[in-house]
């Protein structure tokens, strides 16, 4: 089992970011693309990235009636996004209409249908907020129920914490995807991330995925901050 890394490319111009990509060249195959760079540059970035053989994750989470959605998923699946992400709270007509559209219209155009994940609950809300929401499950049973959900609805993962993992895996299967953020060298700035894992822990708890920006995207050599994490993924 092998845990990949993602870089978040989490800039304001798509300049700056094919710079840190094509410094990282071979060393990194996954990039998150996020609401700020697309907001900005729209599918030009998709195209530069697969022009350069990238992998893309389409950070944009979606979260809005399903038809809506598969209008704005038709851009993901026509630039060859490898991967791109709704809400679970939109509910499950909402993934379920989107994960069909998905495997019918990237087979219509002869395309690799992208992958598509849930976001649970976003890691800036506390149990407090889901109260208010009328939500009164617990965080974490309220991350595996939405979980469950996205899988019952034909999703192929979820975003999620690092410490979720092992949960979301044991409940829903080894092939559900994890992908986590909220991960932070040791020789890193936490920055704004609060409860964070290593590389190597998150690797030990098999997630699939981790995503990381600042550490590489920040850092004095980019490249080799990125081949420290990768040799922590060994
Ligand atoms: O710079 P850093 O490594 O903190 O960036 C992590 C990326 O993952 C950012 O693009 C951020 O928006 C995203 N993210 C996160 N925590 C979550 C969900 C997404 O940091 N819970």
């Amino acid at each position: 089992m092998e845990t990949r890394l993602i870089v978040a490319l989490d800039f304001s111009s798509k300049e700056e970011a094919l710079r840190l990509v094509d410094e990282l060249s071979d060393a990194v195959e996954y990039y998150k693309v996020g609401l700020e760079l697309f907001s900005r540059e729209g599918r030009e970035i998709l195209r530069e990235l697969s022009k350069r053989g990238k992998k893309v994750f389409l950070d944009l989470k979606y979260h809005d009636i399903p038809n809506t959605v598969k209008s704005a998923a038709k851009v993901a699946i026509e630039e060859g996004v490898w991967l791109y992400n709704l809400h679970a709270l939109g509910g499950r007509r909402l993934m379920e209409e989107v994960s069909r559209f998905n495997r019918e219209y990237a087979e219509k155009l002869g395309v690799n249908r992208p992958l598509v994940i849930a976001v649970t609950v976003l890691t800036s809300m506390e149990e407090e907020d889901l109260k208010e929401l009328g939500i009164e499950r617990k965080l974490e049973e309220e991350v595996l129920n939405l979980a469950r959900l996205s899988k019952e609805a034909g999703l192929d993962g979820v975003v999620c914490s690092p410490r979720e993992v092992k949960e979301v895996k044991e409940s829903l299967g080894s092939d559900f995807l994890t992908i986590t953020p909220g991960v932070r060298p040791s020789w890193a700035k936490k920055n704004d991330q609060k409860r964070v894992l290593t590389p190597k822990e998150a690797k030990e708890l098999k997630t699939d995925y981790i995503v990381v920006g600042r550490p590489i995207t920040r850092a004095p050599n980019p490249k080799e901050a990125a081949l420290k994490i990768l040799k922590e993924l060994l």
